[in-house]
C-alpha cells in the first residue's frame, strides 16, 4: 500500500499544480452565460443542506462564488461542489453541461445527487478531471464519455452504475491516467484496450460484476501502466496469463473471484517492480516452489511490500521470502502449511502477519524482532503448542484463539498489550489466574480469554480500570471464581459481557448499568444468587440476555420500573428459581418486536470497532434446545429465541405469542443444528413450552 500511496501522491501534486496554476491567474469577471448555467444548474439540484451553493447569487460575481474557479476571462473551469449535501438527479438538459471550458467537475460524495448520467456529458470536451464518487448515479455509462479526450483522471467510484464499460479503444481516452470505478455494478468483459492504453497507469475496477473474464487481450501491452485492481468481481475461467507482460506492474489484486488453474509463483519473477500481490481467495492454486531454470539468478520481486496468498492452497511458506529486504505484509492464511514457522520469516519491516487456519504446530524464535514493527499478528486456528511468543510490544492485533497453546498467562503482559486493540487467546489451553497486568492494555476493545482453563477471580481492574474503548469481555468457559467486582466505571462501553460457564457466584453488579451500550449479557451456568436484573432499565439496545442455570430466585416483573429492552431477541433464564407470575409485559414486547424487525437477513449481532468499518467481532451465544446446546456463531439479528424453563413460574402464556403444538403463527421452529448456522435463514423463533419440567 505504501508504494501505491507515492505513486498517487505524485500524481495528485501533478494535478494540484495544474489547477493551482490556473486558480492564481484567476482575474476575470464571471461572463454573464457563465452565471447564468450556474444559476440554471443550481436550480436543478435540491440545494436545501447545501452551504456552498448558498453563496451562488444573481449579484454577485460568479467567480467568486463558492467550488468555482473562473479563468483570465471569466469562464468556469473548475467547479467543485464535493460533500455539499446535494440531491436531485442530473438529466440531460441539465445546464452543467453547456459549461463547455470546465476543466474539473467534482460532485463526489453528494450521496442523495445522481440519475443516470446523460449523453451530454460528452459536450464538456475540456474536462481533464472528473469525480463523481459516492453518489448516486445508476445505469450504463453512455458512449459520449469517449468525446472527452483531454481526460487524465476519472473517479466514478461508489455509486452504481451498471452495464458494460465502453469499449474504450486505444484512440478514445488518449490521455486517461487513472480510472477508478470501483464498487459499482458493472458487468461483461474488462476491455482489452485497458491492458493496452499508453497513458493508463492506474486501473480500479474491484468490486464490480466483470464476471465474462477479460476479452481477447493481444497486440502490445501497457508499458505504463502500474495498478491493476479487480477484487471481488466473481471473474471466472483462467488466470489471465498476460498480466506477465505488463512489465511495469507494481500493485496487482485480482482477490475474490473465481479463476481456475496452479500457477507457479516464479511466473511473477517477471514483474520485477511489483510491490503489492494480492490472489486471495481466488480459487487458484499457487505453487509457491522456485523451479525456473531459465531464471535461477534474479532476485524475486525485489520491492514486494505486500503479498496475500490466503487460501491459495499452499502446502509450505514461499522460500524466496527469505531473500526480501523489505516485506511489510504477509498474508498466507487459510492454506495447508504444516510444520514450524521459520525464523525468517521475521524481516525487519513486517507489519502484517496473518498464518491464521493452517497446521502450524511450532514457532521458531526469531533471531530478530524489530520491536516497532509488527502491529497485526494472527495465528489463529493452528495447533501451535507450549508457551504463547510474545514479542511484539507495538502490537494492534493479537489472535492467538483455536491453537493448543498451554500455560500460564504471563503476569508482564500488558507490556505487549499497551498499543492492542484486539486480544484473544480463546480456545486454547492457558491455566493459572488472569494476571492484572492486562489493564495497562488501554486501547483494548475486544478482550477474549473465552475457552480456556483460567481459575482465579475477575481482576477488580477490568472493571474500574479499562477504557470506554472496551466493547467486548469474553471470559466464558473457564474456571473463573469469586465474584463480579460491583465497579463497572461510568461510561463503561462494553456491548459484549459473556461470562457463562464460569464458577462465578454473588450478584449482577449494580454498576452494570453503567454499560449502556450492552447488547449481549451472558452469565449463564454460574452461581449467582440473585434476582431479576430490573436495575438495568437503561441498557436499551439489549439483545441477549442469558440467565441460565444459576441461583436466580423471586418475580421477574420489575414493578414499579419498566424495563425498556425494544431490541431483545434471545432471552434465556432456564433452571432457575424464578417463580410469581409469566413475564407478560416483557413477552408482549418482544413478541411485537420480532415481527416488526427489519434488518436485512445478512446482518449479524456484531461488535464494531470503533476506529474501522471493516473489522469487526463476532458475537456467538449458546442456545439450549430440547437439551442440545449449540453454539450460534454468528447471531442473525432477526433470531429470537425464550426460554423459560424448569423455573416456578405460574400462569398463561400469551395467546399472541403462539400456539404450542404448532409452533408459533407463520413462523418456523427449526431443530436442526445447520439450519440455525445457515448464514442466510428466515426469521426463526425458539420456542420452548415446557416451562414447569
Ligand atoms: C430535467 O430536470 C429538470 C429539473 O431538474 C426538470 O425540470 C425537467 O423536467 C427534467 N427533464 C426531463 C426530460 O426529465
Ligand atoms: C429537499 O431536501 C430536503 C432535505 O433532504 C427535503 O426535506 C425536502 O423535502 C427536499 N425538497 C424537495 C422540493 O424535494
Ligand atoms: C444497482 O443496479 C442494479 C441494476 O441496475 C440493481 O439490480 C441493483 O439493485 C442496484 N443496487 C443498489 C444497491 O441500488
Ligand atoms: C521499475 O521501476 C523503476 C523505478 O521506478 C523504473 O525506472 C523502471 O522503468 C520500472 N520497470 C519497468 C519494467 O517498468
Ligand atoms: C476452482 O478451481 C478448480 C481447480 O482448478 C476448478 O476445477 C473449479 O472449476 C474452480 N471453481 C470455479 C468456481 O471456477
Ligand atoms: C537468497 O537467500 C539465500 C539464503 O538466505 C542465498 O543462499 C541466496 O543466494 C539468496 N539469493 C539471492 C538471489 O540473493
Ligand atoms: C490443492 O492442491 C492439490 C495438490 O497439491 C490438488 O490435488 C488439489 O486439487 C488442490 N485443491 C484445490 C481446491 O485446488
Ligand atoms: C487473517 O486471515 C483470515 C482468513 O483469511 C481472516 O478471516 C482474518 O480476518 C485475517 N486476520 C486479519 C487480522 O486480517
Ligand atoms: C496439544 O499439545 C500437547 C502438548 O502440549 C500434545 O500432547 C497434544 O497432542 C496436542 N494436541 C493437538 C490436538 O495437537
Ligand atoms: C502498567 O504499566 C505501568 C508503567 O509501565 C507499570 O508501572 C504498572 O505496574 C503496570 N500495571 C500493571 C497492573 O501491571
Ligand atoms: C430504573 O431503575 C432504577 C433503579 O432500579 C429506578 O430508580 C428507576 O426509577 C428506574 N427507571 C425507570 C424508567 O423505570
Ligand atoms: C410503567 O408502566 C406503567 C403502565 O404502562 C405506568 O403506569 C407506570 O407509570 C410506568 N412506570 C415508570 C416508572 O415509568
Amino acid at each position: 500500500m505504501r508504494i501505491s500511496l507515492v505513486f498517487c501522491c505524485i500524481f495528485n501534486l501533478y494535478i494540484a499544480t495544474f489547477f493551482s496554476m490556473a486558480a492564481l491567474s484567476v482575474s476575470g469577471q464571471c461572463q454573464r452565460d457563465q452565471q447564468q448555467l450556474l444559476l440554471g444548474f443550481k436550480n436543478s439540484l435540491n440545494s436545501s443542506l447545501s452551504v456552498k451553493l448558498g453563496t451562488w447569487n444573481q449579484g454577485t460575481d460568479c467567480c467568486s462564488w463558492h467550488g468555482i474557479i473562473c479563468d483570465a476571462s471569466g469562464r468556469v473551469i473548475q467547479l467543485d461542489l464535493s460533500s455539499d449535501r446535494l440531491s436531485g438527479e442530473i438529466n440531460n438538459s441539465n445546464s452543467l453541461f453547456r459549461l463547455q471550458h470546465l476543466q474539473a467537475l467534482n460532485l463526489a460524495d453528494n450521496t442523495d445527487l445522481g440519475g443516470q448520467l446523460p449523453e451530454s456529458i460528452g459536450n464538456l470536451g475540456q474536462l481533464i478531471r472528473i469525480e463523481l464518487r459516492n453518489c448516486k448515479f445508476t445505469g450504463p455509462i453512455p458512449k459520449t464519455l469517449e468525446k472527452l479526450t483531454q481526460l487524465i483522471y476519472l473517479d466514478f467510484s461508489y455509486n452504481n452504475f451498471s452495464g458494460p464499460l465502453p469499449s474504450f479503444t486505444s484512440s478514445s481516452l488518449p490521455n486517461l491516467v487513472r480510472l477508478i470505478l470501483r464498487q459499482n455494478s458493472f458487468s461483461g468483459v474488462v476491455p482489452p484496450a485497458l491492458f493496452q492504453s499508453k497513458s493508463l497507469e492506474e486501473m480500479d475496477l474491484a468490486e464490480n460484476q466483470f464476471s465474462s473474464g477479460f476479452g481477447e487481450v493481444k497486440g502490445e501491452l501497457s508499458s505504463v501502466l502500474e495498478a491493476i485492481d479487480l477484487n471481488h468481481n466473481g471473474l471466472e475461467g483462467q488466470f489471465p496469463m498476460f498480466v506477465f507482460e505488463i512489465k511495469g506492474l507494481r500493485y496487482l489484486s485480482l482477490s475474490g473471484n473465481k479463476l481456475s488453474g496452479v500457477i507457479p509463483l516464479s511466473a511473477f519473477q517477471k514483474l520485477q517492480n511489483l510491490s503489492t500481490l494480492d490472489l486471495s481467495y481466488t480459487n487458484l492454486s499457487i505453487d509457491s516452489s522456485f523451479t525456473n531454470p531459465s531464471l535461477p539468478l534474479l532476485l524475486p520481486f525485489p520491492n514486494l511490500f505486500k503479498l496475500n496468498l490466503a487460501s491459495c492452497n499452499l502446502t509450505k511458506f514461499p522460500e524466496f521470502l527469505k531473500n526480501l529486504s523489505c516485506l511489510g505484509y504477509l498474508d498466507l492464511s487459510n492454506n495447508r502449511i504444516h510444520g514450524q514457522v521459520p525464523s525468517w520469516i521475521w524481516t525487519p519491516c513486517l507489519d502484517h502477519l496473518n498464518l491464521s487456519l493452517n497446521f502450524l504446530v511450532q514457532l521458531e524464535t526469531p533471531s530478530y524482532i524489530n520491536p516497532h514493527a509488527m502491529s497485526v499478528f494472527d495465528l489463529h486456528g493452528n495447533q501451535l503448542q507450549g508457551k504463547i511468543p510474545f514479542f511484539t510490544p507495538s502490537a494492534e492485533y493479537l489472535d492467538y484463539s483455536n491453537n493448543n497453546f498451554s500455560s500460564v498467562i504471563p503476569p508482564q503482559i500488558g507490556d505487549f498489550l499497551r498499543f492492542a486493540y484486539f486480544f484473544s487467546l480463546s480456545g486454547n489451553n492457558f491455566h493459572g489466574s488472569i494476571p492484572e497486568s492486562i489493564c495497562n492494555g488501554s486501547y483494548l476493545a475486544v478482550f477474549d480469554l473465552s475457552n480456556n482453563s483460567l481459575s482465579g477471580s475477575i481482576p477488580q481492574c477490568v472493571m474500574t480500570q479499562m477504557s470506554w474503548l472496551l466493547g467486548v469481555l469474553d471470559l466464558k468457559q473457564n474456571n473463573l471464581s469469586g465474584t463480579i467486582s460491583d465497579t463497572f466505571r461510568e461510561n463503561c462501553g462494553l456491548q459484549t459481557l459473556d461470562l457463562n460457564q464460569n464458577r462465578l457466584g454473588g450478584k449482577v453488579p449494580k454498576s452494570l448499568a453503567n454499560c449502556r451500550r450492552l447488547e449481549v449479557l451472558d452469565l449463564g451456568n454460574n452461581q449467582i444468587d440473585d434476582t431479576f436484573p430490573c436495575h438495568l432499565n437503561n441498557t436499551s439496545k439489549l439483545r441477549v440476555l442469558v440467565l441460565r442455570s444459576n441461583k436466580f430466585s423471586g418475580d421477574v416483573n420489575c414493578r414499579g420500573n419498566n424495563l425498556t429492552w425494544p431490541m431483545l431477541q434471545i432471552i434465556d433464564l432456564a433452571s432457575n428459581a424464578f417463580s410469581g407470575k409469566l413475564p407478560q409485559g416483557l413477552l408482549m414486547t418482544w413478541d411485537s418486536m420480532k415481527a416488526h424487525r427489519v434488518e436485512p437477513y445478512s446482518q449479524h449481532l456484531r461488535y464494531q470497532f470503533p476506529l474501522s468499518t471493516d473489522i469487526y467481532y463476532q458475537d456467538s451465544v449458546t442456545v439450549t434446545m430440547k437439551g442440545l446446546e449449540l453454539e450460534l456463531v454468528k447471531i442473525l439479528t432477526i433470531f429470537t429465541s425464550i426460554d423459560l424453563s424448569s423455573n416456578k413460574f405460574e400462569g398463561h402464556i400469551p395467546e399472541a405469542i403462539g400456539d404450542c403444538n404448532n409452533g408459533p403463527a407463520g413462523l418456523d421452529v427449526f431443530t436442526e443444528k445447520k439450519k440455525l448456522v445457515r448464514e442466510e435463514s428466515p426469521p426463526i423463533l425458539l420456542f420452548r413450552c415446557d416451562w414447569n419440567t
